[in-house]
């Protein structure tokens, strides 16, 4: 395939579908229950147009930024998210590759293909480690303790999910993964048929993360927050970020769109943690409309993966390259000189 004749994330995918297994393609794409909140989640975008200021110099613009401390090339950074081999036989090592050449952040799901340590050793940019929650806390001090030895920047606690979603598009059409492929970083015990349980994050509350907080050095971003309320909480129990995020709408169907969530939680945060958010992220544009409305930066899985499956580390690369360019332009013509400086006045709800 030649990425170069690949303009934007949808033709992205749509070539991806022209290649995947159909089940690997419902995997990617699927929403909770009725699909509406992962539609939404593009659709709240469209509600929002552009204000933009003219003689404005332009000439220097920079993406640059920090996340939790890290540098980025750009505020657009790799979503966590599972089983990558579904998508290319590199699986996540193509995406570190593809986040170093681009400079930036990468979310390592423990639904990983590869070990997290096969993982930062690919990789040459900063990395979160996304563990499953779980009710075994020797297992979570364990997977917490790999994470600092393998130089993970943070751990991201992905917290909208303390069970899996309603997912009618998977229940129907089961991924499978190619030979020799495995969820490379769950215990072998928990993976043996019959194994009588799975990961269960349904007991966790606000003091378990005090727990997971005292026992790892590293920051943690609590990803999935919609809430104002829970931000609050957040920012009480020592989080260093949040993430808006409802999971791609792949958790709770009919949850609030997380553009439409985003200004009360950054308001509710009052400048104390950072505010980063995913969900619907497909144009460089997106992007601009995140930040203005408050987002240190955005995250993306289904870009990504597209990108993964159509062209491996190129692939990936090709999107990074296609949401920057975009951004860059946007910036440009908006009178925008740094991404962290995009005023709220830049947007205007579209006229209904
Ligand atoms: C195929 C797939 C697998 C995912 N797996 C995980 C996961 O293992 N852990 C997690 O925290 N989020 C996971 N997510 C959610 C993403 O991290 C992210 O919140 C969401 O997909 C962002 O929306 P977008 O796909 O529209 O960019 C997954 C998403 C997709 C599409």
């Amino acid at each position: 395939m030649d990425l170069e004749r690949l303009f934007n994330v949808e033709e992205f995918e749509t070539a991806a579908r022209g290649i995947l297994p159909e089940a690997s393609y419902v995997y990617v794409s699927g929403g909770a229950g009725a699909g509406r909140t992962a539609r939404a989640n593009c659709e709240a975008f469209d509600r929002w147009t552009f204000m933009p200021r003219v003689l404005v110099d332009v000439q220097a613009r920079s993406l640059e930024t920090t996340v939790v401390g890290q540098r980025v090339a750009c505020p657009i950074l790799i979503a966590p998210y599972s089983q990558q081999a579904l998508l290319h036989p590199e699986a996540e090592l193509a995406t570190a590759r593809a986040a170093s050449a681009a400079g930036v952040l990468m979310g390592v799901s423990m639904g990983a293909n590869r070990s997290l340590e096969e993982i930062a050793q690919a990789a040459d940019c900063a990395l979160w480690f996304q563990p499953y929650l779980d009710e075994d806390r020797g297992l979570m001090r364990e997977m917490a303790d790999r994470a600092v030895a393998a130089g993970y920047a943070a751990i991201c606690l992905t917290v909208d999910a303390p069970v899996g979603g309603w997912r009618e598009g998977e229940m129907r059409h089961r991924a499978v993964l190619p030979p020799g492929e495995k969820w490379a970083n769950m215990p072998e015990r928990l993976l043996q048929p019959g194994a009588g349980r799975w990961l269960n994050g349904a007991g966790w509350d606000w003091g378990t993360l005090d727990w997971m907080r005292s026992v790892s050095p590293l920051p943690i971003v609590l990803k999935g927050v919609v809430a104002p309320e829970d931000a609050k909480m957040a920012v009480e129990h020592g989080a260093a970020a949040v993430v808006v995020s409802n999971h791609g709408g792949r958790q709770l169907d009919d949850t609030i769109a997380t553009l439409d969530a985003l200004p009360a939680v950054v308001e509710a945060v009052e400048g104390r943690i950072e505010v980063l958010l995913d969900g619907g992220i497909r144009r460089g544009t997106d992007v601009l409309k995140a930040l203005a409305l408050g987002a240190r930066g955005v995250l993306i899985a289904r870009a990504a993966a597209w990108g993964l499956a159509v062209g491996g580390q190129a692939g990936v690369q090709r999107v990074l390259s296609l949401l920057t360019g975009e951004l860059s332009s946007a910036m440009a013509i908006a009178g925008v000189t740094s991404v962290e400086h995009v005023p709220h006045g830049l947007l205007v709800r579209r006229p209904s």
